[in-house]
């Protein structure tokens, strides 16, 4: 059965072994750093022993003068990913609500993600809305380079 929980240290490994079956072995950041982090939110999804999900929440005071979104859109989904084999059993959207709720204070308050047009789906299935390039230098003074969804609360499926 398929359980989520705060991610430990001790997942560290497993959770590398996921970063590497969803991203390129070259991505710029190491996401199971983030575990034990003040200002993040991590959780797994587990199958007994075996990790099989991750996401990782970023929910620290927003950096506005940081030349990157994902330091000025707060609270802001730095990682989500879930192995080959265990995807399409609904594991990835119980991530998703699990760490949007878990950094969430209030109804209305927006939380982001920068994303794939081929995951765009994944996150519309859940309420995200893609914010305009427009709506997102007026709220953080800086023009996305790709595509940027929001979802509230109220709006979470
Ligand atoms: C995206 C990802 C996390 C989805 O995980 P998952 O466990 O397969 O997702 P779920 O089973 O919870 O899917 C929930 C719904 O979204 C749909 N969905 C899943 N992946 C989708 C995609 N890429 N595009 C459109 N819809 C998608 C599912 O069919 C399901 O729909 P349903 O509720 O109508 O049945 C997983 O495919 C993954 O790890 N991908 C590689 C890493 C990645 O792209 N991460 C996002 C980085 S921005």
């Amino acid at each position: 059965m398929i359980q989520i929980r705060a991610a430990a240290n001790a997942d560290e490994g497993q959770v590398d072994a996921i970063q590497h079956a969803c991203l390129p072995a070259a991505h710029r950041y190491r996401y199971s750093q983030n575990i034990g982090v003040p200002g993040t939110a991590n959780f797994v999804a587990t199958d007994g022993a075996a990790v099989v999900g991750y996401i990782s929440m970023l929910h620290s005071p927003p950096d506005l003068a940081g030349p990157y979104l994902w330091q000025r859109l707060k609270p802001y989904m730095a990682f989500v990913g879930v192995l080959p084999a265990s995807r399409k059993h609904g594991v990835g959207a119980r991530l998703v609500r699990q760490g949007v709720r878990s950094v969430v204070q209030e109804e209305h308050q927006l939380t982001w993600l920068e994303c794939e047009e081929q995951v765009a789906g994944f996150y519309e299935r859940l309420g995200y809305r893609r914010a305009a390039p427009s709506e997102v230098l007026a709220a953080v003074g800086l023009v996305p380079p790709g595509l940027v969804y929001s979802v509230s609360l109220a709006d979470l499926r």
